[in-house]
């Protein structure tokens, strides 16, 4: 079995990336793996979109595969699943001595076939661009890299002489063969998609997904943030990827940002608001009965409903699983479901977060959003009038906690 491995930031994945997986299928490999890296080098002014937003935007653009590709096709958390930067060397190591690439082919091709294909029949191969060619020698161990595959590298129609001098170095130096096959399609670049804002080439279900969860700012926060807090960030999402579903973690990670923006804007804590907004559904989906105990255990029984148990239970995990020991943003997680009387502007800013980031769609938010950007206490008054209906046309109760707070703002 043929197998190549492609990785990449995928910040985003475009028609690029989409030609070189077509192209090397076209070429003869029976499976491609995608590898979204989980961490890089942090490049302050450059900072990429944390690591589940790009695995699930990948998702969406293979989706846009004609199926023979798509069903030789496999998106891999291989990255999210080892610890420190995602180096090429390691991943390649992890893939190939654990049971990691073992698991993919057989779900790939089922266990029966999966058997046929034994290690020793296996050939791999690492696919890039051709401009890998010229920065190769600086990868992170080369040689042992080209031990365990052969680089597979994609080149446009019109650049086979541009690579073949290149190409022949490294086969010499490495005593390896260096694969070509030919993609169709014109040179783009992730790069240049951000920085010119223009999303309309991309697959349709990419430039869909990047306006759902307002990526690619102009203004990045984590840039803003300090480079530890955006460190952080990026880890909680890692962890939280193994945690939450799909939609609650992009929930999650839009609350985090969202929270950063609005701090911002109001002279509030951002490194603050990021940290709570990403951490504050980290406890949502657990089993009902371990958010209950965590719930007791931090805050007695003051949340006493299946519905908010989370919020003080993320609060408990926030202190005791990423040893988060600052009250305010402890708090802010703790008061995200009910509100309370006498709020600070964190709290209020995660609040509001939470209620209105860019993919919540339960109403027209654009009034309530343009108040968060502008008065946060006429916002607070908005998304509580919206909540004390809710619980009315509901038949609900409403917590006492709650009550305090539509007290002061409706
Ligand atoms: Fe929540
Ligand atoms: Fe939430």
């Amino acid at each position: 079995m043929k197998i190549g491995f492609f990785g990449g930031a995928f910040d985003p994945i475009h028609e690029g990336h989409l030609s070189i997986i077509r192209g090397a299928v076209d070429a003869g490999l029976d499976l491609v793996i995608v590898i979204p890296s989980a961490r890089a080098v942090f490049k302050r002014g450059h900072a990429i979109s944390a690591a589940p937003y790009r695995y699930y935007m990948s998702l969406k653009g293979l989706k846009s595969l004609p199926e023979k590709y798509l069903k030789k096709t496999v998106l891999s958390d291989i990255e999210f699943r080892l610890s420190g930067i995602s180096y090429t060397y390691n991943t390649v190591c992890e893939l190939l001595d654990g049971n990691y690439l073992k698991e993919i082919i057989e779900n790939f091709a089922g266990k029966k076939t999966a058997k046929k294909f034994s290690e020793a029949t296996n050939s791999y191969y690492w696919l890039c661009g051709s401009d890998i060619l010229e920065s190769f020698d600086n990868w992170y161990k080369p040689a042992e890299l080209l031990s365990k595959v052969s680089l597979m590298t994609a080149i446009r129609p019109g650049y086979e002489a541009d690579t073949e001098d290149k190409r022949r170095k490294l086969e010499e130096k490495y005593n390896t063969t260096v694969y070509s096959f030919e993609i169709d399609g014109i040179e783009i670049a992730s790069s240049s998609i951000k920085k010119n804002r223009k999303f309309d080439n991309l697959p349709a279900k990419v430039s869909e997904f990047i306006y759902t969860h307002n990526l690619y700012n102009e203004h990045n926060v984590l840039d803003e943030v300090k480079e530890e807090t955006a460190a952080a960030f990026y880890e909680y999402a890692i962890d939280l990827f193994f945690v939450l579903t799909e939609k609650r973690m992009l929930h999650t990670l839009n609350v985090g940002i969202y929270a950063a923006q609005l701090a911002l804007i109001h002279g509030c804590d951002a490194d603050k608001a990021l940290i709570a907004g990403i951490l504050h559904d980290c406890a949502k989906d657990l089993p009902v009965k371990m958010q209950a105990q965590y719930a007791n255990m931090y805050a007695g029984d003051v949340f006493n409903n299946e519905k908010l148990y989370h919020s003080p239970a993320g609060a408990y995990l926030a202190l005791n699983k990423y040893h988060i020991n600052d009250s305010e943003i402890l708090d802010a997680i703790k008061y995200h479901t009910t509100g309370h009387g006498g709020m600070t502007l964190l709290e209020s800013i995660v609040y509001l977060a939470d209620k209105l980031e860019p993919s919540r769609t339960y109403s027209d938010l654009t009034e309530m959003r343009k108040a968060a950007t502008s008065d946060i206490k006429k916002a607070m008054k908005m998304v509580s009038e919206e909540v004390r209906d809710k619980f009315i046309s509901q038949n609900r109760d409403v917590h006492p906690l709650t009550l305090d707070m539509m007290r002061e703002f409706t």
